[in-house]
């Protein structure tokens, strides 16, 4: 099929993982314990991932072999390279280089894993993309300090990324903050809250004013790092990265034209504050409203308007809708504010399937915030079936090429400068959200099930040969 549009020659094409997701290996090379690692799996019908305190007996903890992509990653890298990826989003596992988060020094033998697996991306013509913190954060952070609420946490995260960008600046260009930052105005929800920010709520605690606190201090911790990395190599690329979501109004009326539009700019302040380098006004009268007193220290206004973001990363799987609230309030509470949009499909774990709203919502970023942006993830979720050694997934062609479709719409058509497509994920691996492996979102199938049993071979689905022509005809071919 050739009805694509042909993409601008330095486009980046590749695809993205996330190191808690593939490695596994999570006592290999001094490791140390993070938040996934004690993060026990739960199920589509069941999807809260229980916490324990310490590893126990007779869990699944699946983070704890990933795909195993910790011993295999020089062989799967060949898989990538045959694909014709041009670029490889993964993550830095904190724990890798410092294993408890406030160590001094970083681990030798973590920094050496990740010069190793550069190298070898860079022997074949593939560009590392890295984040520094996705969903991986040392546990004994989240135990002794209190996770993000906690001001120390902002010098630890600024070694970790300082260290980095030291080390690795000849070989990595392109960095991200912190992942999908936004997840957490889903604040009911203890899952998001725990997993980006390491938050475990005190009793009586307000939930929201906790998630404000921790992610002012992300914030700032956010910008200094950018500020480091231009210092230590001014060619260095930092973004944040944002899990972009659009919340149409469901009707015309005022009312929920009003509620989607508070519903956006709740769900996305984290983007201007990292690009404009300040607070909207809407949320300080809401702070105050609300007679929330977080923490921000003299200097911090200073910092966030100097450490502004050089692109926006994103992720892209779904669109949400929404309607005026039952009392009226001009307010967005995400556990209870969404609503089914009728005139989109469902996958089958309940993700609304909306390839227009990647458009959309490119558009509105670029109008927003002027900044290149980068997606960084854009997939599909869904059972496969392995047939005499074949995986037919059409359904993720389907979505994907929908996508893809979309995208350079908003590029070829719109103008809106994207400057790569990193689709989640090249290889199959464990759902953040459910643990599960049978949420599959890869175009290399793995053999392996829920509780890691398989023999681990990978597999090229139907979806690896079609994106291998998208990639080589520059888009044209879809
Ligand atoms: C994003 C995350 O939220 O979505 C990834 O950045 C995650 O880590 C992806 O894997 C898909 O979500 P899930 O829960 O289906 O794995």
């Amino acid at each position: 099929m050739t009805t694509g549009l042909k993409m601008p020659n330095n486009f980046l094409w590749g695809g993205a993982v996330a190191a808690h997701q593939v490695e596994g290996g999570w006592q290999d090379g001094g490791k140390g314990v993070s938040i996934a690692d004690v993060m026990a799996a739960a199920s589509r019908e069941h999807p809260q991932r229980e916490v324990t305190d310490t590893v126990e007996p007779g869990k699944v903890y699946p983070n704890h072999w990933g795909i195993d992509f910790y011993h295999k990653y020089s062989q799967d890298i060949n898989l990538f390279a045959e694909l014709g990826m041009q670029a490889f989003r993964t993550s830095i596992a904190w724990t890798r280089i410092y294993p408890n988060g406030d160590e001094k020094t970083p681990n030798a033998a973590g920094l050496a894993y990740y010069h190793d697996m550069f190298a070898k991306l860079h022997a074949q013509g593939i560009e590392p993309v890295i984040t520094l913190s996705h969903f991986e954060m040392p546990y004994h952070l989240v135990k002794e300090y209190g996770g993000w609420r906690n001001r120390k946490l902002i010098d630890f995260f600024v070694r970790f990324a300082t260290t980095c960008f030291e080390e690795f600046h000849d070989e990595v260009r392109y960095w991200m903050t912190f992942n999908e930052i936004d997840n957490q105005t889903s604040w009911r929800d203890p899952h998001p809250l725990l997993q980006n920010s390491g938050l475990q709520l005190n009793p009586g605690e307000n939930a929201e004013e906790a998630m404000f606190q921790a992610t002012h201090n992300e914030l700032v911790a956010s910008a200094q790092a950018v500020l480091a990395a231009h210092k230590i190599d001014p060619q260095l690329q930092v973004g944040g990265m944002l899990a972009m979501v659009p919340i149409y109004p469901l009707t015309a009326k005022p009312e929920d034209q009003m509620a989607a539009m508070r519903a956006m700019q709740y769900r996305y302040y984290f983007g201007d504050v990292q690009v404009q380098g300040k607070y909207p006004s809407w949320i300080k009268a809401y702070w105050e409203q609300k007679g929330y007193q977080v923490k921000v220290s003299a200097s911090d206004a200073d910092i966030l308007r100097r450490g502004t973001v050089d692109y926006m990363g994103m992720s892209y799987y779904m669109s949400f809708a929404t309607k005026e609230r039952a009392d009226g309030k001009v307010e967005y509470d995400e556990a209870k504010d969404l609503t089914d949009n009728p005139t989109l499909q469902k996958s089958d774990w309940g993700w609304q399937i909306d390839p227009v709203g990647l458009r959309w919502i490119l558009n509105w970023m670029q109008d927003r915030w002027r900044k290149p942006i980068m997606i960084v993830e854009n997939g599909f979720g869904a059972y496969d079936k392995v047939e005499d050694g074949k995986i037919h997934d059409n359904y993720r062609i389907d979505y994907l090429r929908a996508h893809v479709a979309e995208l350079e719409k908003a590029v070829v058509v719109d103008g809106v400068n994207v400057i790569g497509y990193m689709m989640w994920s090249p290889i199959d691996l464990i759902s953040a959200s459910t643990g599960e492996m049978a949420k599959r979102y890869g175009l290399i199938y793995v053999d392996q099930d829920d509780k890691g049993q398989g023999s681990g071979e990978r597999l090229r689905k139907d979806s690896f040969y079609w994106y291998q022509k998208v990639i080589q005809s520059d888009g044209v071919d879809l």
